[in-house]
């Protein structure tokens, strides 16, 4: 038997944010519903009985503000407008109040790492117009011994190539930290943050719940912006991650506007370890959970982006125990897979040619009964998969048009079908590919031309098909996320790593004791294509298969034979 601590109600620090269920939204390649093969917020609302009947809580949406979609709508040109392609300030309302009929919250994207190189702040900038001269990061450059011109440091834009970009204009250089169109914001000014904190407030007297903050651990540069280690994966990153005045930033982002509102804030952080995820997303943290990249960087071959590697399972359990125990006591994880940058999991860790559907649950499992905030990302919940990407003029994304120009300059690379495989394997338009309604046209997300390319299995793998079967990818999510709903210990409960070195199963227990009730799960993952047999370390009395991908009348989980891609939920009793 194991011993649990027992927890009063108050001990447990509720909070609904930790309760929820978040589903992510990509409103481009949601549902089009004005035919101009773009998704928009009309189509959106009409959208919402799906994404209610699933039975998530909040809805985190992509950026819809103003932009000129150099990085859809990661680049703002105006932070208090909608994009006109996605519909009017009038749309947006009604998404709020139609997502707040349904009892689901609205979270919004805040992007104040940088603007686009179009918004009025950035024209002003560099007409060095006074007010406006000092709200970007300005340096002038060198020259090289041919008189080139040379930018202020070896900083890279991750996106590929310098972060810096000489502007004739104004005759300096501006940093990026992403596309060139992207100039970082000089957070260093007092006027810059209390015009970012007056959009935040703006937003959130509208009625919003909450933000997803967009690289926010990027804002505090280190004075003096040195050359970075040329050998790291990000050149210049020690100097302009976690910077010297981050905290401070976010904790006067908090105490001046988001405390006064009852919201939920998650950081997107790049590079974040447990240790500044305790200092920023705390209990005394200024967030509420911020988001890693660990778990995504598993199958990156040598510590490569641009790459198709092996992944490991034991990796996966020291990193998701490093985690799970790192933010036991103090902090909160958050539990993804997916999201707009990432391509699809079932083609990363999963199998989608021979067991798309099994792998598809048992990476649902993983993150429905792990202790954090789950956020599925929309068709994650069909088991959508990764798309073909025959041709260069295929791609969409800036990140992977730019990084697949730089493969193409390599040595012994002849042209695109060389670094297909490594380009269609890890391009964000995997994520981006629409969602797949139903079996009709353009699976049934636009009557017109489709932005980017619908992935051709949309037949087979739809929303309306899967609504009407019990074993679907999709009837599965909503099980889970409906067991999550009732059961505490899923939330709350204790999280213990169980066969840290197995090499294809994945096990461990949650465990809960109120005043109430006592609760004990456990969650046995076979990520895998064959049969294994394996011993479960768990003592029990008696037990309950509460949910799996495969039928069972066996219930017993001590010696158990799983199948292909096999997830069990038990639940124990002593
Ligand atoms: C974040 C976004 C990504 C965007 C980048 C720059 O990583 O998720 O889509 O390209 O920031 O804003």
């Amino acid at each position: 038997m194991t011993t649990v601590q027992m927890l009063s109600d108050d001990e447990l620090n509720r909070a609904w944010w930790k309760e929820a269920v978040v589903y992510q939204i990509y409103p481009r390649s949601f549902n089009d519903s004005d035919g101009d093969g773009i998704g928009d917020l009309r189509g959106t609302i009409e959208r919402l009985d799906y994404v209610a009947d699933l039975g998530v809580d909040v809805i985190w949406l992509n950026p819809v503000y103003d932009s000129p979609q150099k990085d859809n709508g990661y680049d703002i040109s105006d932070y208090q407008a909608i994009y006109g392609e996605f519909g009017t300030m009038a749309d947006w309302e009604a998404l709020l109040a139609e997502v707040h009929d349904r009892d689901m919250r609205l979270v919004m994207d805040l992007v104040v790492n940088h603007t686009s190189d179009q918004h009025e702040w950035f024209q002003k900038s560099r007409q060095r117009d006074p007010e406006y001269e000092d709200y970007y990061i300005w340096r002038d450059g060198g020259t090289d011994e041919h008189g080139n011109r040379t930018p202020p440091n070896n900083w890279e834009s991750f996106f590929g190539g310098s972060a810096w970009e000489y502007d004739a204009e104004r005759g300096e250089y501006f940093l990026h930290l992403y596309d060139t169109s992207q100039p970082d914001l000089n957070w260093r000014n007092d006027a810059v943050r209390r015009d970012i904190f007056d959009t935040i407030e703006w937003w959130l007297e509208k009625g919003i719940d909450g933000f997803r903050m967009d690289v926010i651990n990027l804002l505090s540069k280190v004075k003096g912006l040195p050359d970075g280690d040329p050998d790291s994966e990000w050149i210049g990153a020690e100097h302009f991650i976690d910077g010297p005045a981050m905290l401070s930033y976010l904790e006067a982002m908090d105490e001046e506007v988001l405390s006064d509102y009852d919201v939920m804030t998650v950081g997107e952080m790049p590079q974040l370890t447990v240790e500044s995820a305790r200092e920023y997303a705390g209990a005394d943290g200024p967030l509420d959970m911020a988001f890693h990249f660990q778990h995504t960087k598993l199958d990156y071959d040598d510590g490569e982006r641009w790459s198709v590697g092996d992944w490991s399972l034991p990796e996966l359990k020291r990193l998701t125990d490093r985690w799970q125990n790192g933010l036991a006591a103090d902090g909160w994880n958050t539990l993804y897979w997916e999201n707009h940058d990432q391509p699809r999991s079932v083609s990363r860790y999963g199998d989608p040619e021979n067991y798309r559907r099994e792998s598809a649950k048992l990476l649902g499992t993983f993150i429905l009964t792990l202790r954090g905030t789950p956020y599925i990302y929309q068709g994650q919940e069909l088991g959508m998969t990764n798309a073909d990407w025959e041709t260069m003029d295929d791609l969409r994304d800036v990140d992977a048009i730019n990084h697949a120009r730089e493969l193409l300059d390599r040595d012994g690379v002849e042209d695109y079908d060389d670094v297909k495989d490594i380009v269609g394997y890890r391009t964000r338009d995997n994520a981006r590919t629409p969602m797949q309604w139903d079996d009709s046209h353009n699976a049934g997300f636009t009557d017109g031309d489709p932005w980017i390319q619908v992935n051709s299995n949309y037949e087979a793998v739809n929303a309306a098909d899967q609504r009407a079967d019990e074993d679907s990818v999709y009837s599965y999510y909503r099980r889970l996320i409906q067991l999550r709903s009732d059961r505490d210990v899923l939330v709350y409960g204790d999280y213990m790593g169980l066969l840290p070195d197995h090499e294809s199963v994945f096990a461990y227990t949650r465990s809960l004791a109120t005043e109430d009730r006592t609760e004990r799960m456990l969650v046995v993952l076979h990520f895998d294509g064959d049969t294994e047999t394996v011993d479960l370390p768990v003592d029990y009395v008696d037990a309950t298969l509460v949910e799996s991908n495969y039928d069972h009348d066996d219930a017993d989980p001590g010696t158990v034979t799983l199948a292909p891609y096999e997830a069990r939920v038990y639940e124990l009793f002593d």
